[in-house]
């Protein structure tokens, strides 16, 4: 018997319709759409407004249009993994809150917590169970409700951050196509550079945990920026080498969409020109997990069977990965 891979065969995306543009900002904070541009590359950002709306309402419609896209009835979805760091509550999952309202019953799921890096951790956790031949259908999504988290009164953070997601789905494929391989890695020492201080059980919500603004992301944006150029170079030069890949081998780079000076600093570094570059940051900022599976929607008409595809990310925590596979359908 040939060996399981297991392969994207569908993707999909959703982003709100709020429309925040740096012009906006400039109203807000201190800041200017010439110091934003050329800092992050960001024009504007999606926000997701409406009272008691949160991530699984960006989730809900993505995982939509992929059943929809590759023909699966809710009730043959095996496993849900969705990655995010804004979960609608602490408990229970946002997974399961998706599933019970897309009617996939007969799914187990589960949120998965690696801030930035998120999507790719559960895309490799979600190949596992493929992989192994335990299950034949898991969506693994990645959405996320930053403006929930976001301080509007920090100017060097709020300029980044969006809200958006996608999600994609993941099936047996016996011609080798697929995910191919992963290296992910965490540090905690970079834990202290971005945050959030309180909310959770080492310092509960109280009064004055909401005065001292404590549930918002903290960052310090240069010492993240420093190891997130080199993190993110390094890990996707890494799973080139060991794979035997030159920058012509590669047909596109799918990079997390932090910023677009990291962008470029890691397509460089793995010998890439520009078109060979997914780049949405312009439109969405920062999703925190939606901004890898938001590109492969974007970008889906152009890729082909067989291209050989490096998704890279990093974040807090510290976390950061990269995900060599090979695309597994042309554009339909
Ligand atoms: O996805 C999760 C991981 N996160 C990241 O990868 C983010 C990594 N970090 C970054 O992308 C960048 O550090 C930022 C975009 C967050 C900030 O850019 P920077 O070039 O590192 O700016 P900085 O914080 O070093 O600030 C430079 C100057 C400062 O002024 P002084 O002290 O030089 O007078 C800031 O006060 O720019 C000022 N500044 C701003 N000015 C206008 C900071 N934010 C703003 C702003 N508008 N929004």
């Amino acid at each position: 018997m040939s060996k399981i891979t297991a392969a994207i065969t569908g993707v999909s995306g959703y982003v709100p319709d709020y429309v925040l543009t740096n012009k906006e900002l400039e109203t807000m904070v201190d800041t200017n759409d010439e110091w934003i541009t050329t800092r992050t590359g960001i024009k504007e950002r999606r926000i997701l407004k409406g009272e008691g709306k949160g991530t699984s309402h960006i989730a809900v419609p993505a995982v939509r249009e992929l059943l929809r896209k590759t023909n699966t009835k809710p009730e043959e979805v095996d496993l849900l993994i969705c990655a995010t760091t804004t979960p609608d509550m602490v408990f229970p999952a946002t997974a399961n809150l998706i599933t019970a309202e897309v009617g996939a019953v007969n799914a187990f799921g589960y949120d998965l917590q690696a801030a930035c890096s998120g999507f790719l951790f559960a895309l490799a956790t979600g190949s596992k169970f493929i992989e192994s031949g335990q299950y034949k259908k898991v969506i693994v999504v990645g959405a996320d409700k930053m403006s929930a988290i976001v301080d509007y009164t920090d100017r060097a953070t709020c300029i980044i951050f969006g809200d958006g997601g996608g999600a994609v789905m993941l099936e047996p494929n016996t011609e080798g196509l697929g995910i191919q391989d992963s290296i992910l890695k965490s540090d905690g020492t970079g834990a202290q550079f971005l945050h959030m201080k309180a909310g959770g059980s080492r310092k509960p919500a109280s009064i004055e945990t909401v005065q001292a603004r404590e549930h918002f992301a903290y960052q310090e944006g240069q010492q993240v920026f420093k190891f997130a150029v080199k993190g993110m170079a390094d890990v996707s030069a890494e799973i080139m080498e060991r794979n035997h890949l030159t920058g012509e081998d590669v047909a596109w780079l799918v990079p997390h969409q932090a910023n677009k000076r990291i962008i470029e600093a890691t397509a460089n570094r793995m010998g890439l020109s520009s078109e060979k570059v997914m780049l949405n940051i312009q439109k969405y900022g920062n999703t925190t997990s939606g901004t890898i599976p938001l590109c492969l929607w974007e970008y889906e008409n152009q890729l082909k069977k067989g291209d050989n595809i490096i998704l890279a990310a990093f974040g807090g925590g510290f976390t950061w990965g990269a995900i060599y596979l090979k695309w597994a359908y042309d554009p339909k």
